[in-house]
């Protein structure tokens, strides 16, 4: 066994918009050892997981959809109240980390930016860090069993309470993880979070695609979910196939009708789903294997 080449981590010293201006040769961001501490233990990224975050796919070498990521991390910084993000400084950082990490097919890149340090002065604390992508080649061959499992909130939540941050992507993931666990003691691998009115949503870190009718379909981005960017460039792919693809509203009953679901992600990019809730699903492995040739195809 050969050992992985070491992360690249790069700490954002400026990630915040209107400071003064960059002296010559300021970069706003600086190279880091990856194995020395970096964040202080009063970091309300720690403490409270009071911040947020983008996990970025590298294909040979460039960031896939990076514009799109950068885009989403404003929209979840203004959710938040965070300080408007300076992206210019960010995305350098993230090209900067891409770059000096040892090539390699396949990278992923965990960007965070958290409101700083409990009474300082504001600043958010922010890093990127690139490392290889763990292999999931296994997953989108022989599919994934997904459990549904109901959010707690309506499909309508963003709208009645903003201030439940649905649909930013914030640090706090425990429930994320917690769903997890419960899918692993079903007997499952991943989740569809589903609105308590009866609509499907995302899974805990993927966009959800269902082939229903012949027509592919994404749940609507305005019921408190993300804005998957991968499964935009699938879209994408599918539309110049010539199929039809569309955001709906998509109550389980006709989920459960899907001849083909897939999961999709920056950091597994495509997993059919072989079991909804024990049901069997087929999988469509020649389509899956298309577009997940594609989604490494893309560049940024
Ligand atoms: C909750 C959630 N939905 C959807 C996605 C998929 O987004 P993307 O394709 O941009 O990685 C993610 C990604 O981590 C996520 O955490």
């Amino acid at each position: 066994m050969t050992d992985a080449p070491p992360p690249v981590l790069v700490v954002i010293d400026r990630a915040a918009a209107g400071g003064p201006p960059l002296g010559p040769g300021e970069t706003g961001f600086r190279v880091v050892d990856p194995a020395a501490p970096t964040i202080h233990v009063t970091d309300l990224g720690v403490t409270r997981g009071d911040g947020i975050f983008e996990g970025l796919g590298v294909s040979h070498g460039s960031i896939q959809a990076l514009e799109p990521h950068l885009a989403r991390l404003a929209r979840s910084a203004a959710l938040l109240d965070l300080p408007e993000l300076d992206l210019d400084v960010i995305r350098a950082a993230c090209l900067e980390s891409a770059r000096l990490h040892e090539p390699a097919p396949l990278l992923l890149q965990k960007l965070v930016v958290t409101r700083g340090v409990e009474g300082g002065d504001g600043s958010p604390t922010a890093w990127v860090r690139t490392e290889l992508m763990p292999d999931h080649d296994r997953e989108r061959r022989e599919g994934i069993r997904v459990v549904s499992l109901d959010r707690g909130y309506r499909h309508d939540v963003a709208q009645t309470s903003p201030w439940l941050l649905q649909g930013a992507k914030t640090l706090s993931y425990a429930v994320n993880k917690s769903v997890l666990r419960e899918a692993a003691r079903r007997g499952a691998d991943d989740v569809l979070f589903v609105s308590s009115d009866g609509y499907a949503l995302e899974g805990p870190s993927a966009s959800l695609v269902a082939r229903v009718d012949g027509r592919y379909l994404t749940p609507r981005t305005d019921q408190g979910i993300l804005e998957g960017t991968t499964q935009a460039d699938a879209f994408e792919v599918l539309r110049s196939l010539g199929h039809d693809v569309a955001e709906e509203l998509l109550p389980m009953d006709v989920v459960r009708r899907a001849d083909a679901l897939w999961l999709l992600s920056s950091g597994r990019l495509i997993a059919p789903v072989s079991a909804l809730d024990d049901v069997p699903v087929a999988i469509d492995a020649e389509l899956t294997r298309q577009l997940g040739d594609a989604l490494v195809d893309r560049r940024a």
